[in-house]
């Protein structure tokens, strides 16, 4: 099986028109596309900046892009609620995942724009979910199906991110309600600290397509998945169950090394990549489509809006 063929599907502008206008007129066709291939590389087009993004949110979703809550990585509002791409270091690739899979609600849309290409590399590489089940062994999924798995983050001021920036509030009674809604269990460990564990499926349907996808953060939110010298670095410093994030089976139990191995090789095998022009916008399926980044040199611009809640559906 070749899982790179149907990723990502080009369309190419012969004249920059306005990228909104394309998007509000060929909506079906776009959905239509994007459902098959799980991700839509629009090239050639007048985008309009942080401004134009939004609007091209808005012409193909019908709403507003949302709001960046339960946040894993710090970002930054460039215009409402688009936002720049996860500010980490340029050097460290960030490994292939869903948008907030390990929430109760997460975007159903992504859209990428790259305002400034990197010098070499920086790629976003896509990974289609669908693909990524089935190469991965079907008792290891079995596994993963009945067990489900856990997700155990800290937040302080020290590591990670502090807890008032990710759940965007100074009050820890907010924090223990919007907790309770999504079914994370909370844990206080001082005034700065805060410790919460979700259990949640590995495996999802799409509500369209009703393909079986691969959909979570098992695998990016494990610690052996950071490079070599961060993991070391961060077990030292805080230990293991002080971690910013890592994950387990849903009943606690640790993920085998070589099931992480086997994990990680799936989706690097059903990866595939492009490099970026200026202007290219990338419309992603989150539930058919995993993303990543490329470590990169040079300056690098990509801009990210997410729409579409999945709990719209419900
Ligand atoms: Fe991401």
């Amino acid at each position: 099986m070749n899982a790179n063929t149907t990723l990502a599907h080009v369309i190419e502008a012969d004249a920059p028109v306005p990228l909104a206008e394309y998007v509000g007129r060929e909506r079906d066709a776009l959905r239509t596309a994007l459902h098959k291939n799980g991700a839509v590389l629009l090239r050639g087009f007048a985008v309009g900046g942080a401004k134009g993004l939004d609007a091209v949110v808005r012409q193909f979703a019908g709403s507003a892009p949302l709001d960046y809550t339960e946040r894993s990585s710090p970002r930054k509002p460039i215009h409402g609620h688009v936002y720049t791409s996860t500010e980490y270091p340029a050097g460290e690739e960030i490994f292939l995942h869903n948008e907030n899979s390990y929430q109760a609600v997460w975007p159903r849309l992504l859209f990428f724009h790259c305002a400034q290409p990197p010098t070499t590399l920086g790629a976003t590489p896509l990974a289609d979910t669908r693909s990524i089940h089935d190469l991965i062994h079907p008792d290891v999924r079995a596994e993963f199906i009945r067990r489900k798995w856990l997700v155990v983050r800290n937040y302080s001021d020290a590591l990670g991110l502090p807890w008032q920036e990710v759940f965007g509030t100074n009050s820890r009674e907010a924090v223990e309600q919007q907790c309770a809604r999504n079914g994370i269990a909370v844990e206080w460990l001082g005034p700065h600290r805060l410790r919460t564990k979700a259990v949640r499926d590995a495996v999802h349907r799409h509500p369209v397509t009703g393909d079986a996808v691969w959909f979570n953060h098992a695998t990016v939110f494990h610690v052996s998945t950071l490079p070599a010298v961060v993991r070391h670095g961060l077990l030292e410093m805080c230990g293991e169950e002080n971690l910013p994030s890592n994950t387990y089976y849903g009943d606690g139990a640790p993920i085998p090394g070589a099931v992480l191995d086997h994990l990680r090789d799936s989706y690097r095998s059903a990866s595939t990549r492009f490099d970026y022009r200026k202007d290219d916008v990338v419309l992603v399926d989150n539930m058919l489509t995993a993303h990543g980044r490329e470590p990169f040199t040079g300056p690098r611009v990509v801009a990210v809006a997410m729409a579409e809640p999945s709990s719209d559906l419900r």
